[in-house]
């Protein structure tokens, strides 16, 4: 048992996607977050700076006493992979829950990948999951627009530039009649509805955001590390830009009002 927080970081909004699933099925837990705002999108930057953010951003989470560190970012999680292995606690990233997810939904043997041009560069995924069945076809597109759309908050069923924009990545999944696609990128998830009204209901979704909570869920159990006080936890959120930004849109993300429950810091300092 430990009352200790769970540490969740992405480049920006995307990893509360993550954060959303963590209240769902561990309620107790404390959360603290940190979303890289003033320097997102870390897509289309280069590997050794993605990975440098990437350890600033656990940095962080550890001097908040952390008992976990969750990088719910795409990019990180493929392009600073051994990330992990130099942490003293507990740590999970995107790829392998997601791409095991995917594995297990799809029928036709038809997978896609969609996200970051760094993580589709990576190809990180596509290893994971022809490592897991060497059977399946995996057909990976790059959506560099999907990041600034969402942060932007063009995420309503009926946003035209959404729409566009969806139509114009996705088209080449459509024809290739994939059955499942792995929102690759943890922001795309927000992105969900737009998604799903142009590939289809039949095409099912994979939220790496969300299997990475159930996955870490499954691993503080595992390590005896579950919250097991009844209150309800608390979230902490902290961003490197703007914090009025980052409070209005992850209120609406989130379904509940975080308020002025965002801090600014200096993530140049970790
Ligand atoms: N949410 C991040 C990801 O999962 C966004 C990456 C970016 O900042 O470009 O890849």
């Amino acid at each position: 048992m430990s009352i200790q927080p769970i540490g969740v970081f992405d480049s920006g909004l995307g990893g509360l996607t993550a954060v959303k699933q963590l209240r769902a099925i561990m309620p107790h837990e404390n959360i603290v977050y940190f979303g890289d705002t003033g320097r997102v999108p870390y897509g289309n930057r280069s590997v050794a700076t993605i990975r440098k953010y990437a350890a600033q951003d656990a940095n962080f989470l550890l001097s908040y006493n952390v008992k976990m560190v969750i990088a719910a970012c795409g990019t990180v999680s493929s392009t600073a992979s051994d990330l992990g292995e130099k942490l003293p606690v507990p740590y999970t990233n995107v790829i392998a829950p997601s791409a095991r997810a995917a594995v297990e939904a799809t029928k036709n043997g038809k997978i896609g990948v969609i996200g970051t041009r760094a993580t589709i560069n990576s190809s990180a995924y596509k290893k994971e999951i022809e490592r897991i069945n060497g059977e399946i076809r995996v057909y990976q597109k790059e959506c560099p627009l999907f990041v600034p759309i969402v942060e932007e908050g063009f995420t309503a069923p009926d946003d035209m530039i959404a729409k566009l924009t969806v139509e114009r990545y996705l088209n080449v999944l459509r024809e290739e009649k994939v059955d499942t696609i792995i929102l690759g990128c943890t922001h795309y998830p927000i992105l969900k509805k737009v998604i799903g009204d142009y590939v289809g209901m039949d095409v099912r979704l994979i939220d790496s955001g969300k299997e990475t909570a159930i996955h870490a869920s499954k691993l503080l159990k595992e390590k005896g590390l579950l919250n097991e006080n009844p209150d309800e936890g608390e979230c902490k959120f902290f961003v490197s830009d703007r914090t009025e930004d980052f409070s209005n849109l992850a209120s609406r993300f989130l379904e509940s009002n975080i308020g002025d429950n965002v801090s600014h810091v200096d993530i140049q300092h970790f």
